[in-house]
């Protein structure tokens, strides 16, 4: 999936508050040894690393659009890699903290996942992850449906994207189901607000609609485009509009 490294900074104020509600739940220690998995464009994995001393933090990411703009980034801390997730978590290389910012909800069955990425921990390590609350998100549920009716549905070859994220309260389980009995789970309200609803376009643009604006071409993708901002125009009836933005935050000991 190609990803734009200047959409997804457009809204950079909005994107990076969740980032420092995470940062806020990490025990802070020199020393660490740290990864960032989906580090994006590393300026967030910079500055994870910035709060903390003497740290080594890797980031890796599977996007070489995302990476390119990481080496600005990147000092005797903090290095990047192009790697995927499922991959890292495969190489058995153990870490004192694993982070990652809005970036698993691309990887699929978390059920599985999370015990792969809680196993990269040394013991006495803390896992930090934050991902969009995408079944909750009211943009996410108009183009879930959208793509399911017919007319798409055929040009996208029956192609969807399924949310792999859970409910908090599954988080938990699996948290405690592989080790952990020290966690904090929340789910928070971002609000966008914005003066006019192309900006909920742009928003979604971004992340979750890239993967179905690569696969339409044509007037078939002009006229989803176009019936996605429709239906937006319908749900969110007043301008300026808020947009509440739901996120999950969980941080976790072993
Ligand atoms: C929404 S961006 C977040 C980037 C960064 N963590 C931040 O907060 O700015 C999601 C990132 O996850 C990366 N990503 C998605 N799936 C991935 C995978 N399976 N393995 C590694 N990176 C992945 C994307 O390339 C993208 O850079």
């Amino acid at each position: 999936m190609a990803w734009n490294p200047n959409i997804y900074n457009k809204f950079k104020t909005e994107r990076f508050a969740p980032f420092y509600d995470l940062v806020a739940l990490i025990d802070t220690k020199p020393d660490l040894k740290v990864i960032d998995l989906g580090c994006g464009t590393g300026e967030l994995t910079r500055k994870l690393a910035d709060q903390l001393p003497n740290s080594q933090v890797l980031g890796i990411d599977s996007s070489s659009e995302m990476l390119s703009q990481a080496v600005a980034f990147s000092n005797d801390q903090v290095t990047f890699e192009q790697r995927g997730i499922e991959e890292q978590v495969k190489l058995n290389e153990k870490y004192d903290l694993v982070f990652s910012n809005a970036a698993i909800q691309w990887s699929d069955t978390h059920k599985e996942l999370l015990p792969e990425i809680i196993g990269m921990l040394r013991p006495g390590g803390q896992l930090a992850i934050q991902i969009p609350d995408q079944t909750g998100n009211v943009l996410n549920q108009i183009l879930d449906e959208l793509v399911q009716e017919e007319t798409y549905k055929r040009a996208l070859n029956n192609w969807r994207r399924v949310s792999p994220v859970l409910d908090i309260d599954e988080y938990a389980q699996i948290l405690f189901e592989n080790g952990s009995k020290n966690m904090t789970i929340y789910k928070k309200i971002y609000p966008l607000i914005v003066s006019n609803k192309e900006e909920l376009y742009n928003w979604i643009s971004g992340t979750a609609l890239i993967p179905y604006l690569e696969r339409l071409d044509g007037e078939i993708k002009e006229s989803f485009i176009q019936e996605f901002k429709a239906r937006i125009d319908k749900r969110f009836t007043k301008v300026s509009v808020i947009y509440p933005f739901k996120r999950i935050l969980m941080e976790a000991r072993f």
